[in-house]
């Protein structure tokens, strides 16, 4: 058999990972870097899919325990009226965040979460919400004027079209797209970037991915968080290792911190 060129590896792998529904819809961009890397380090192709599903796994599947019914929403979401403010809509909108760990854990304070840490810079106008799962369909309960401008990125190209269909369907101003944060940091000039139980996942592709978010984003202002709590539900003295984690991450810096503590979310408002 003919030796395959590093190109035709780096093919067959992205064709090989892709194959499984959990990973189909995410950016093109990002498994082939992740498994060029894995290629170099590994025996195999084999050994080197493997590895490559696994940190997509941890970093973006582990929060989808079922996969999320979009092509299912986007039907539903015809039939809703286009404001906010019916009971219809906003149940259907904690349906849809439900479907995601992550949003799930914040339901519990969805009342209070935005409007408490924003309240010094409300009304926003504008927001950049980086690797944003769900997040931007809690718009509803956030303290926002009704020019707000939502930009928004994740890996998921299934998920970032559904956020825009959502923002279409409610007249929001939005642009989602799909992204790497480990490999571009968007220079989007927002009132206020959210960086919500991300930094965990990016470290775990590029050890000072959040470092640099937090020192190159063109936001006057950043809302950080971190799970209060493992995937699994254990604590593990989670609160405390982000604490002194994050204090590494704006060591030197002159900026203004307010840290609030919730429930599952341990989370900081920092304003340059
Ligand atoms: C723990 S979830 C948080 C989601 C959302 N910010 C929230 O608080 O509900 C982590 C998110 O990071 C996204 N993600 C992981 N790696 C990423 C990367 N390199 N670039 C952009 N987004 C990424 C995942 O797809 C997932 O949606």
């Amino acid at each position: 058999m003919m030796m395959q060129t590093p190109d035709e590896q780096i093919e067959e792998l992205f064709q090989q990972v892709r194959a499984a529904d959990k990973y189909s819809h995410i950016f093109p961009e990002l498994i082939r870097d992740l498994g060029r890397i894995e290629l170099s380090k590994r025996r195999n192709l084999k050994e080197a899919v493997k590895a490559t599903r696994n940190k997509l796994h941890q970093i973006g599947s582990a929060y989808q325990e079922k996969p999320i019914p979009y092509a299912k929403w986007l039907e539903e979401l015809q039939h809703l009226p286009s404001t906010f403010n019916a009971p219809v809509t906003l149940n259907f909108i904690k349906g849809n965040l439900a479907t995601h760990t992550s949003t799930n854990e914040r339901l519990p304070i969805i009342e209070r979460f935005f409007v408490e840490t924003l309240a010094p810079i409300a009304p926003i106008h504008s927001i950049l919400d980086l690797a944003c799962g769900l997040t931007p369909l809690a718009l509803p309960w956030m303290p926002v004027s009704d020019d707000i401008v939502y930009s928004a990125c994740d890996i998921y190209q299934d998920m970032t079209d559904y956020v825009r269909s959502f923002f279409t369907h409610f007249g929001v101003n939005g642009a989602v797209k799909v992204c790497d944060l480990t490999k571009t940091v968007p220079q989007t000039r927002a009132q206020v970037a959210f960086l919500l139980k991300t930094i965990p996942c990016l470290e775990q592709l590029g050890k000072n991915a959040g470092k640099r978010l937090l020192e190159e984003l063109q936001t006057d202002n950043i809302l950080v968080s971190f799970p209060a709590h493992s995937l699994g539900g254990r604590s593990k003295g989670m609160v405390k290792n982000y604490e002194s984690h994050f204090s590494e991450l704006i060591r030197g810096k002159n900026w203004r911190i307010t840290r609030f503590e919730f429930p599952g979310e341990l989370t900081f408002m920092i304003q340059k």
